[in-house]
């Protein structure tokens, strides 16, 4: 298939890539490069080995984004791209509901308007909310999230089940990610935040490379074996191989929109994720607790038995293969990707 992937040149979207490219399909980029760096490109290529299509574009930009279907025959779009730091939303909203709402319809009129009918969405567990039982299961069906971030996820999930009520052609699989660490074995893509680092492991790997001086854990109080959260952590590469698996099956889809839970099914606590790191760097790195941050749920992890059963997909690599990996791009990235 020819894949329009939105968002590639951030972090999922750049791993889903290669993945994508390695499984014989044809991809095609689009990315504002609002969070993320023109340079990624280059190194998609090398590693891929073919040459990557981009087309630099705001998809808010709804007559930009009819263009882009005009010109590129496109089978397939993987959608990724969007705003996604929860705190972040809470201080713009706006900021939130506008970019990831609007992208999102601007690619949905230009499928229609050019008959493709196949999508996969980057969801979230967030959409799970504060009251779901543990572990997730999809056939929850009380949707909803304490973040507008969280929210345009929940929203954007109903608007793709609407449009699908409407097309009995569109085939939508909603991929609801949990925690998405790791980085590419060869260490040449990975993720890059701008700013301080909102999420653990790519504040421990700043800590662990020297930009930052110590890790703070967020609370060690919580009802859980040793009082830090839990999370189900999966490495990129998995999560990118559950792409291209939801896309291959998407003709198959037992209902014509399917949410489909990628996560390994285990929780692990902040401070043995950071036991993990420190195996991999070999040494101790400083850390101290604070207090909770606001929002954060003692534990949770998903069901991924519909990912197994359907898609065929299952995550394979450990805690030790994240830090591994997230490790070896670090050091060899201490700055993340260069601007030029
Ligand atoms: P990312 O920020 O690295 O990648 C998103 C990309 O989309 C960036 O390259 C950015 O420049 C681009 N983009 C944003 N708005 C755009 C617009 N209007 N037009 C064109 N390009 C635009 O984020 P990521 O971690 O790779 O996440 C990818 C998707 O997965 C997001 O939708 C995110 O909400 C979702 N997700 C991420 C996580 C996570 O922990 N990383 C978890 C669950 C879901
Ligand atoms: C993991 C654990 C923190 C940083 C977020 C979004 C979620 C999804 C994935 C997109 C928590 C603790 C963290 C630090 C810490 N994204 N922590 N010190 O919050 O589970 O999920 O990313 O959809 O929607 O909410 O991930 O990596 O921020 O935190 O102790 O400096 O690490 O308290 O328990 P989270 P995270």
């Amino acid at each position: 298939m020819r894949v329009l992937v939105s968002g590639g040149a951030g972090y999922i979207g750049s791993h889903t890539v290669l993945s994508l490219v390695a499984a014989g399909h044809d991809v095609v980029v689009v990315d504002d490069f609002s969070n993320s760096k023109p340079t990624v490109v280059g190194r998609l290529e090398a590693l891929s080995g073919v040459h990557v299509p981009v087309h630099a574009i705001d998809l808010t930009d709804a007559a930009k984004t009819e263009r882009l279907f005009a010109h590129e025959q496109i089978d397939a779009v993987v959608h990724f791209a969007g705003l996604k730091a929860v705190g972040e939303s809470v201080a713009k909203p706006l900021e939130y509901y506008r970019n990831n709402l609007d992208s999102t319809l601007s690619l949905l009129e230009a499928m229609r308007h050019h008959g493709v009918h196949r999508l996969v969405f980057s969801s979230s567990a967030t959409v799970y909310g504060e009251h779901a039982p543990v572990p997730y299961t999809e056939d929850y069906d009380r949707l909803s999230s304490s973040s507008p971030y969280g929210q345009t996820k929940v929203m954007i999930e109903r608007i793709m089940a609407d449009v699908a009520a409407a097309d009995p052609a569109l085939r939508v699989a909603l991929l609801r990610y949990f925690n998405p660490v790791g980085a590419h074995p060869s260490g040449q893509i990975g993720e890059d935040p701008q700013g301080i680092p909102n999420n653990l492991m790519p504040f421990i790997a700043q800590v662990a490379v020297g930009r930052r001086d110590k890790l703070t854990v967020f609370g060690d109080d919580y009802p859980t074996a040793d009082g830090t959260c839990e999370r189900d952590y999966l490495h990129v590469e998995d999560l990118a191989a559950g792409h291209v698996a939801a896309l291959e099956h998407l003709d198959d889809m037992v209902t014509p929109v399917r949410a489909f839970n990628l996560g390994t099914g285990t929780g692990t606590s902040v401070l043995a994720m950071l036991q993990a790191f420190e195996r991999a760097v070999g040494r101790e790195l400083p850390y101290e607790v604070g207090p909770r941050r606001a929002g954060d749920l003692p534990a949770f992890w998903a069901d991924p038995t519909r990912a197994q059963t359907e898609l065929g997909w299952q995550a394979v690599k450990t805690i030790d293969d994240m830090c591994a990996d997230t490790w070896r791009w670090q050091q060899a990235n201490p700055q993340g990707f260069p601007d030029a």
